[in-house]
């Protein structure tokens, strides 16, 4: 079941599917900004998410970052991903290149694990070499999905703005 889902650009197709899996976040009491503005105006949202993947109209603090959702063959969004094209200082020291999550009724099936493998793919296919993936230190499912993915602990460090530790890890592709 998991060897057949899949990534996709966020796309008007999956629109009702995408809200689904933002409801259920929704209702697990798991806010992300990022879900208010698809919930606002559909279109607008995919038109902010197209340009933040090409880097056009971004705040300085932000670094072009394509987003990927996975998905069934049924069409069920199962999580989302988000891929950094390049770090900034803020991204060094948390965040990396790649972020992800999971929809709460979808968990520890595998597809944390999945998610992060086929963003690795598209890290690749992006043309990079190596890329940071952190995690908060206890964070155990996602320091697991990072090791399943062969990431090698490089420290841990302490966020600034809330004192979180944070645990950086490299994988090199
Ligand atoms: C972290 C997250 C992506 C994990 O997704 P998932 O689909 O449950 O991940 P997997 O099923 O691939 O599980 C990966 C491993 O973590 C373990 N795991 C999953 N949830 C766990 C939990 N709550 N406690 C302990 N271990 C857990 C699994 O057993 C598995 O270990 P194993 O393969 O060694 O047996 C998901 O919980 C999530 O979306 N959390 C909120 C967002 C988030 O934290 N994102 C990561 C930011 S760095």
């Amino acid at each position: 079941m998991n060897a057949s889902t899949f990534l996709t650009l966020p796309s008007l197709n999956y629109r009702a599917a995408f809200l689904d899996m933002v409801d259920e976040f929704e209702r697990a009491g798991q806010h992300y900004s990022y879900h208010d503005a698809a919930r606002q105006d559909f279109a607008a949202f995919l038109l902010d998410t197209e340009k933040q993947s090409q880097g056009v109209d971004l705040p300085p603090e932000l670094v072009p970052s394509t987003t990927y959702w996975l998905v069934t063959p049924e069409g069920v969004v199962i999580g989302r991903s988000s891929l950094r094209h390049y770090l900034n200082p803020a991204l060094e020291l948390r965040g990396g290149h790649i972020g992800y999550a999971i929809r709460p009724s979808m968990r520890r099936q595998g597809h944390g694990t999945r998610i992060l493998a086929l963003t690795l793919e598209k890290a690749r296919e992006l043309g990079l070499t190596r890329v940071l993936v952190t995690c908060d230190t206890s964070n155990i499912a996602s320091a697991r999905i990072i090791e399943h993915n062969g990431g090698i602990l490089e420290n841990f460090t302490t966020s600034p703005s809330d004192g979180v530790q944070i645990s950086r890890y490299w994988i090199q592709l």
